[in-house]
């Protein structure tokens, strides 16, 4: 129903509210840039590049309230969400694009770089599909058969403008008739996966099947996959790369049963300040998320939980970074900065 998952609307920004899938389709408009950093806070939009984009939109609505006042939203919007580079990336570039400029000429120029990143964010995400595909077609002509494929959390184009990152692969490969099946790991505790990327696949007509976190050893140890395709929220120096909590342990388990483990991210998501997954801040949310399922306690009420919501998978266990520059290895990861 909607291509895009943000949009400018008149001087309003418009974005699907992702809390709501896949019972509603429904948007949320921000008026004012807190409704861009609560939105990003609260998860009406999510995943690394979009929360990147998304800013660079709510950096766009305060010049239009107050172009002398960069310091204020930048602040508030680098407090929404501590994981995704993609955010410090966008509000970074807003910000050095902007204070050169007369605070009169601050507010059309805000938005005209929103759209610029907005482009590029759909460009690059697109070059990461045509990048993947090889992956994936070498994968048929070698077998001959329908390319198995899992993936973990939301890396679709939900998560980002259009065509996903790890999703782009898969949505190029149908595009040019190589058959292909992706394995959705539901990706507790918010359910990202089961929620968006089974939406979004059913949307495209991707055959994918559901299965819980704990099926992806089974999966992967029974020969059930051929690859296993994930975004990334922060790609240290050394290749060390956070995504979403349970990532980890897909990267373990394919290494031990000899299957391929690749990550796909624009260029946004490497943070050549960061030498090493140690230094990635680590965003842990209300345990109460861990809990509560369905409405309803699964835990006795006394029992505490913590809720971190990423882990970092080690750049050794990394096969390769699909990114719009190309495959890469991590010695060649530097080229993504800048
Ligand atoms: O907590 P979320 O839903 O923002 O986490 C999203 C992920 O971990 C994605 O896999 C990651 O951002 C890559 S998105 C292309």
């Amino acid at each position: 129903m909607y291509e895009r998952t943000i949009w400018w609307n008149g001087d309003h920004v418009e974005v699907l509210d992702q809390r709501l899938l896949p019972h509603e389709v429904a948007t949320v408009t921000w008026r004012r840039p807190q409704d861009a950093a609560d939105g990003i806070a609260t998860m009406q939009v999510r995943g690394a590049p979009l929360i990147g984009v998304a800013a660079a939109h709510g950096m766009a609505l305060a010049m239009a309230l107050d172009p002398t006042d960069l310091d204020g939203p930048a602040a508030s919007l680098l407090a929404s969400r501590p994981t995704a580079v993609n955010l410090r990336w966008a509000v970074e570039r807003m910000v050095a694009a902007l204070t050169p400029l007369d605070p009169g000429q601050r507010a059309q120029a805000a938005r005209r770089l929103s759209l610029t990143i907005t482009e590029e964010d759909v460009a690059a995400c697109r070059a990461i599909g045509d990048h993947g595909v090889s992956l994936l077609r070498e994968v048929h002509e070698r077998t001959g058969r329908t390319v198995q494929v899992l993936t973990h959390c939301n890396a679709g184009r939900l998560a980002c403008v259009e065509w996903g990152t790890a999703t782009a692969p898969v949505y190029v490969a149908a595009q040019e008739g190589i058959p292909v099946h992706v394995w959705v790991s539901e990706t507790r505790p918010r359910n990202q996966g089961a929620s968006l990327t089974a939406w979004e696949l059913v949307q495209a007509g991707i055959p994918h099947t559901v299965v819980v976190d704990n099926a992806a050893g089974h999966l992967l140890a029974s020969g059930r996959v051929d690859l296993v395709l994930t975004g990334a929220d922060r790609i240290a120096a050394n290749g060390d790369s956070a995504n979403k909590i349970g990532t980890y342990l897909k990267a373990a388990a394919a290494r031990d049963c000899g299957v391929p483990f690749h990550i796909a991210a624009p260029a946004s998501t490497y943070d050549a300040r960061c030498p090493d997954g140690a230094g990635i801040p680590i965003e842990e949310r209300e345990g109460e998320e861990v809990l509560v399922f369905a409405g309803r306690s699964i835990a006795p009420g006394r029992s505490p939980a913590r809720n971190w919501g990423f882990d970092v998978t080690p750049a050794r266990l990394v096969d390769s970074w699909i990114t719009d520059r190309g495959v890469l290895q991590a010695t060649d990861l530097p080229m993504l900065d800048g």
